[in-house]
């Protein structure tokens, strides 16, 4: 029998289990699956997939497929079909471990980029041709609509390019999700492009469901599993700090820019320390704010109940597992405070700019130049991929980059003279952050960055190690514009892959 979830009779007429989808998946085919840190990614159809590939190995045939998603999903679909061996090529966005071990073994082949882009690089056809869609929502509407489920990411693109399509509808979600997502359909091509008319982060430009062709949906699977959410953890003292030397910068900014008590919409990344940012900003005389994001996490929605937070847009949830059950069990609550939108709205670029965001990241290590790397440890070992920060950095009010000094237990310094890989170019880098302190680097020469992020953000354990470094670079270096010794600058990282600490 299908579900209440299932309200379109030629839909309905399509159910059917997960194995029986995933036959209809060739090898060498590319899927377009739905997810987004975690949240409304497909958990049957993928399991279902890898089991068959696993058969299909243990026959000697070989069977792989490229894997496109939003962003990270589940143990269910990366992990599953990594551990079956069956992910030729992913992206744009991974944070499962076999997955990224498998990247970092030369296995699988992985594309990393900004997440704005992959809808509008998809639409102009540079990433070739998507055969299979996968999408996860929380219902079908009489007329044949989708309601979109935890995450919208690059689903509305994914519907429309894929020669087929696979849906699983998931009675998990909360059924309040309908009505909180806009779904903007008037992203033409260059050079028919138009002005996305929104100026507010409330502002609804779009329709709330997907529209869907249903001739091309050839198999709905019902699901009822949960989102794959990470564990919350209270935020430890160097979190705390990092947390704090932000919300001082914060409150002396809104002063100094006459900025209004609902000072600028906010753009956090995912983790402990931007849960300990939302919750230091419910202590502060701010109020009224917005977040313009990528994520809504824990922290944003204890700043809605506490008022202090009036509305956020992103385009998925980020949710701890105690937080998601609350979210699903109090939905009605949060009906009008929360938007989510397809990931090329929510990070676009032109938005990001016109609203101002201020964009809060995490960082792998940062250079005396402000330089920062923000997916490679060594240079070469991806840890997750740039997700959002790019959208957002360059194009927000201010970019804030935070992390601890070092990392490790102490055996790396975040501080270094040279990234050893750059996401994120100095001139997108306006203030870093670390428990030691913040260095404001905007109006800043090269020199006079060096000094600030070495006085300010590295660790003591690490200080008279870039100091000495950078007197010696004043004398040998070719030019005084941005001293380096180009033999030297990348040696903390050999020394580390050699001894196991950047310590001399
Ligand atoms: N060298 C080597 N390893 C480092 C390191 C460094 N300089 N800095 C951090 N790491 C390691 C940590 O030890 C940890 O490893 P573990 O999982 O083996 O314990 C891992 O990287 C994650 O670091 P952690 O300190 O837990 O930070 P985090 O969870 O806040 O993640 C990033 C930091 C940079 C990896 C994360 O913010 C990220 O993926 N950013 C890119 C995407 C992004 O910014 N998205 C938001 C946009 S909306």
């Amino acid at each position: 029998m299908t579900s209440d979830r299932i309200r379109h009779a030629g839909l309905a007429a399509k159910v059917t289990d997960a194995a029986s989808a995933a036959a209809l998946i060739r090898p060498g085919d590319t899927l377009g699956m739905s997810g987004f840190t975690g949240s409304g990614y497909p958990k049957a159809v993928p399991v279902a997939l890898a089991e068959r590939i696993e058969a299909e190995h243990a026959a000697g045939h070989p069977f792989r497929v490229k894997v496109w998603t939003g962003a990270s999903t589940g143990p269910e679909l990366d992990g599953a079909m990594a551990k079956a061996d069956g992910i030729e090529f992913r992206m744009p966005y991974n944070s499962d471990p076999i997955a990224r071990q498998k990247i970092n073994a030369g296995e699988m082949e992985y594309f990393d980029l900004h997440l704005s882009h992959v809808a509008p690089m998809a639409w102009e056809g540079f990433l070739g041709h998507m055969d299979v869609a996968v999408v996860e929502v929380s219902g079908i509407t009489p007329e044949g609509d989708l309601i979109p489920s935890s995450s919208v990411g690059n689903n509305k693109t994914w519907l429309e390019l894929a020669d087929k399509v696979i849906l699983e509808v998931n009675r998990w979600q909360s059924p309040a999700l309908d009505g909180m997502h806009d779904i903007y359909y008037g992203t033409a091509l260059p050079p028919n492009r138009v002005p996305i008319p929104l100026v507010k982060p409330d502002d609804r430009i779009g329709q709330p469901h997907f529209r869907i062709d249903p001739a091309k949906v050839v198999a709905v699977v019902e699901t009822d599993a949960p989102d794959r959410n990470a564990p919350f953890s209270p935020p430890d003292d160097t979190a705390l700090a990092i947390a704090s030397n932000i919300l001082d910068f914060l409150t002396w900014e809104a002063k100094r820019a006459g900025l209004p008590p609902s000072l600028l919409p906010l753009q956090s990344g995912v983790g402990n320390v931007p849960n300990a940012v939302m919750a230091g900003l419910i202590e502060t005389p701010f109020e009224g704010m917005t977040a313009f994001t990528e994520v809504i996490q824990d922290g944003m929605l204890d700043m809605i109940e506490a008022g202090t937070l009036r509305m956020a847009s992103a385009t998925a949830f980020s949710l701890s597992p105690e937080k998601a059950q609350y979210f699903n069990e109090n939905a009605q609550r949060f009906r009008d405070r929360l938007l989510l939108r397809p990931q090329d709205i929510s990070n676009n670029p032109e938005l990001v700019r016109r609203l101002g965001c201020i964009a809060m990241n995490g960082l792998i290590e940062a250079d005396i130049y402000g330089n920062v790397n923000s997916t490679h440890v060594m240079g070469s070992r991806i840890q997750n991929g740039i997700g959002g920060s790019g959208d957002f950095a360059r194009n927000g009010y201010v970019s804030i980059f935070m992390t601890p000094s070092t990392a490790k237990g102490g055996a790396i310094s975040a501080i270094v003279p040279q990234v050893s890989h750059v996401d994120h170019i100095s001139q997108d880098v306006q203030v870093i952050v670390t428990e030691q302190g913040l260095a404001d680097l905007r109006g800043l020469s090269p020199k006079q960055r060096a000094r600030l992020i070495v006085e300010k953000c590295a660790h003591p354990a690490y200080r008279p190690m870039l100091e000495e470094y950078m007197a010696r670079a004043a004398k040998g270096s070719y030019g005084q514009h941005a001293p380096m010794l180009p033999g030297e600058a990348l040696s903390w990282h050999q020394r580390f892959m050699e001894t196991g600490s950047m310590q001399a």
